[in-house]
């Protein structure tokens, strides 16, 4: 391995025993290039051409109230597969809340779980007084990166190929961006949705594979909401209105407390892709919250949407955590709110919803092939995670039309990230390629990049490789085909 190490940022962070900034939370702080990675274990397949993106959550300044894990900043990594070599790069995403801390050299944006009035500086985002840190979500759309910020912030362009920052993408408009922007690969467009506390509450867009904004529409909803994801098919879009949002009395006193409103129902917005606020047509559905989709898809009358179905969005806090933070833990441990595979079918004539279970296992964090985007697809992604803490340790290989599953359980300390499904060239099959995903090995103190060949699931990895340093966890991760980074979008 050839290793070049970037001139290190400015940092204030002390020590402490913060759950969120140890073990596999430490931050990471390096910024390097590597070529040639070694190999662990197996070959590296020189059947994929591209690149595996993941986006992490680094704490670089001392936090000014209570640590939460969302609140850090993002860097990106990626791991470039081309003729059976690896090479890795990695990032601080500059937005210009970290460009002013580090000119600061200290924090000076309050957290998700301090009070109102904890920032030094005008927030941004839904909730009007975070740091818009871009952390959470990363895509490929017209050969740029954008990372994103589940509140809503700027989406940060990026070169994918080095990583160098390009500035704000230019259509972004007033309200921000959330993060889970869709990219149809087919079509290369981008469909993206904000949410505000301000009427109509949420907006719904299209950006070409010009990378113009090619519409923007108000979704009006009842009230300020809390959206995380949105899904799209070939000709609809499907926004949501979940009983789960900021307590609208507390609300008014500027106390962002989040609460399940189980009496009320879930209700999706279906719109045609390029329609107008006169084309949405709304279906209710029991009570939950729903924090990652799968896919959806046409069939017939019906428009099929998949997704994690949580039981209890608002889990009482756990026993036995960190002083402190246990509340926090609770609200990020996908045992305690349940999580579960489910379906709900859409009527398009009737306006009938239908729901069914696809599983009982407690997952999270759908992948599957972005080629079947959109369209009836047999084969899902998800992973399980540590019962209390915010840590992947299992992976699972969903068969939806057999309604089997295949896991694969990583030994205790290693974490798994997002893992989502590397076509192999020439790919046919749909399931014919390899999940990417990178680990954290809290017993070695290193990370690694793991291979699994999707047809062959249950076995495991047939390849790992080192990468240079031990990564912090974080939220989201892509796939993008070289020739789709190339083009932005994938030949018919
Ligand atoms: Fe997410």
């Amino acid at each position: 391995m050839k290793l070049e190490r970037h001139p290190p940022v400015v940092t204030s962070l002390k020590p402490s025993n913060h759950p969120y900034l140890n073990g596999a939370w430490t931050p990471l702080h390096e910024e390097v290039d590597a070529e040639d990675l070694d190999v662990i274990e197996g070959t590296i397949p020189h059947d994929i051409d591209g690149i595996y993106f993941r986006n992490t959550e680094n704490q670089v300044h001392q936090p000014l109230g209570r640590h939460h894990p969302f609140d850090a900043d993002a860097m990106i990594h990626q791991i470039s597969f081309q003729a059976g070599r690896a090479s890795y790069r990695n990032r601080f995403v500059r937005t210009r809340c970290f460009q002013a801390e580090q000119e600061a050299g200290a924090s000076l944006w309050g957290g998700l779980a301090d009070p109102a009035g904890t920032s030094q500086r005008p927030g941004y985002g839904a909730h009007g007084g975070l740091k818009d840190n871009a952390s959470t979500d990363v895509v490929v759309h017209a050969g740029k990166l954008l990372s994103t910020f589940y509140q809503c912030g700027e989406a940060y362009a990026i070169d994918p190929q080095t990583l160098e920052d390009l500035g704000i993408a230019p259509w972004g408009p007033i309200d921000g961006v959330s993060a889970h922007c869709k990219v149809d690969e087919a079509t290369g467009e981008l469909l993206f949705f904000n949410y505000s506390k301000h009427p109509p509450y949420m907006h719904y867009g299209v950006v070409g594979v010009d990378g113009k904004l090619k519409s923007y529409i108000p979704i009006p909803l009842p009230g300020p909401r809390l959206p995380h994801d949105m899904a799209f098919s070939d000709r609809y879009s499907i926004l949501n209105d979940l009983p789960v949002f900021w307590d609208p009395k507390l609300l008014e006193r500027g106390v962002h407390a989040v609460r399940f409103f189980k009496d009320m129902p879930s209700r999706f917005g279906v719109v045609p892709r390029h329609g107008g606020p006169d084309d949405i047509q709304w279906f209710e559905a029991a009570p939950c919250y729903i924090l990652h989709f799968l896919n959806a898809y046409e069939e017939g009358d019906e428009l099929i949407l998949d997704g994690y179905f949580q039981e209890d969005p608002t889990p009482p806090p756990l026993t036995g955590s960190v002083e402190g933070h246990e509340h926090m833990m609770a609200y990020l441990d996908m045992h305690s709110f349940r999580s579960r595979l489910h379906r709900w079918r859409f009527n398009l004539k009737t306006g009938e919803t239908i729901e069914q279970r696809l599983g009982e296992d407690t997952v999270e964090f759908g992948m599957m092939n972005a080629r079947y985007a959109g369209k009836p697809y047999r084969y899902a992604y998800s992973v399980s995670a540590k019962p209390g803490w915010f840590l992947f340790d299992t992976f699972v290989k969903h068969d939806l039309q057999a309604g089997t599953s295949e896991t694969v359980k990583l030994p205790d300390g290693v974490y798994a990230s997002e893992a989502p499904f590397a076509p192999r060239i020439g790919a046919v099959d749909e399931d014919d390629g390899y999940i990417v995903s990178f680990l954290i090995d809290e017993n070695r103190g290193t990370s690694e990049c793991v291979l699994i060949d999707a047809k062959n699931f249950a076995a495991g990895p047939v390849c790992r490789i080192a990468l240079p340093h031990k990564l912090s966890s974080g939220t989201h991760a892509v796939w993008a085909d070289r020739a789709f980074i190339e083009t932005g979008r994938v030949a018919a």
